[in-house]
């Protein structure tokens, strides 16, 4: 998607996100996600599989950060275990500083309604909901009461607002994820947590998608964790954290994204 080559700053293995990024935009409370010796261990005895095997990272908020790696190299899973779908066989995740590995069911999923938003692949819209009714049902998931202002302005920020009356079947895909992407936001989480959103579009609609991102960000100080096949969307991106067979092989600081 992007020929130019951006200036990079390489940080080496596993350890934190450090340096100048970091220090310029988390000023105050340190990063808004810590994983610190995640394993993901699946099954047992001989047909286990290790997806994850002793992973430490720092998000610093108001960043966007890309997973990369080969299909079976533990981005979703490691996405799973981000935003407390799953936890994991070892090791702990801290959503602003606050342990969340360990806590009940129930308690989970109330972090992940009220202060995460989730967006997919193939944008999970409800088809028969109009896509203003597929928002509003966005911010009932979160507990919230439908409010027309509110609805109305998440569709507004993803440029959907004139259509917000047709269902998802009336719409491309790139659209489809704009209004996927206003249900998610529609109740103000801090953190977006998006598994390969663009990997269905073409690289105009996948641009128009991160484009958004680098205003939520810009405009809200959301924090964006996306995984990615797309080797365009490194230029556009903060940070990549790039992984292998279950491991971070390296991470990048993109001092200045295109985007
Ligand atoms: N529920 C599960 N049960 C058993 N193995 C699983 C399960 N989920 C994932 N795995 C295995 O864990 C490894 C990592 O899978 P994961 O889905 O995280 O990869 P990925 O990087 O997201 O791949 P893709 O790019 O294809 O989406 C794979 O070997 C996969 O087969
Ligand atoms: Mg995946």
């Amino acid at each position: 998607m992007m020929l130019v080559k951006a200036n990079r700053v390489r940080t080496k293995g596993a350890s934190a996100m450090t340096g100048k990024e970091t220090e310029r935009k988390d000023t105050g409370g340190g990063p808004i996600l810590q994983a610190s010796g995640i394993t993901r261990i699946f099954g047992r005895g001989n047909t286990a599989v290790t997806a994850l095997e002793n992973i430490d990272l720092n998000i610093p908020p108001g960043t966007i950060v890309a997973l990369r790696g080969r299909s079976g190299s533990g981005k979703t899973t490691l996405l799973n275990i981000l935003s407390a779908l799953d936890d994991p066989t070892e090791g702990q995740v801290y959503f602003k500083g606050r342990e969340i590995t360990g806590l009940s069911g129930s308690e989970r999923s109330q972090i992940r309604r009220k202060e995460i938003g989730l967006v997919f692949q193939s944008y999970g819209l409800i088809p028969l909901m109009s896509a203003y009714e597929n928002v509003e049902f966005g911010l009932r998931i979160a507990g919230l009461k439908g409010n027309r202002e509110v609805v109305e302005h998440a569709l507004d920020r993803v440029g959907m607002r004139e259509r917000m009356k047709h269902r998802p079947s009336e719409l491309s895909g790139g659209e489809q994820q704009r209004v996927a992407i206003a249900r998610a936001i529609v109740h103000q989480p801090e953190l977006l947590i998006a598994d390969e959103p663009t990997a269905e579009l073409d690289s105009r609609m996948g641009l128009q998608v991160v484009r958004i991102f680098r205003e939520l960000v810009k405009e809200s100080g959301m924090t964006v964790v996306l995984t990615t096949h797309d080797p365009g969307m490194m230029e556009l991106v903060d940070h990549v954290i790039a992984l292998e067979d279950g491991n971070i092989v390296s991470q990048t600081t993109n001092e200045s994204p295109l985007i």
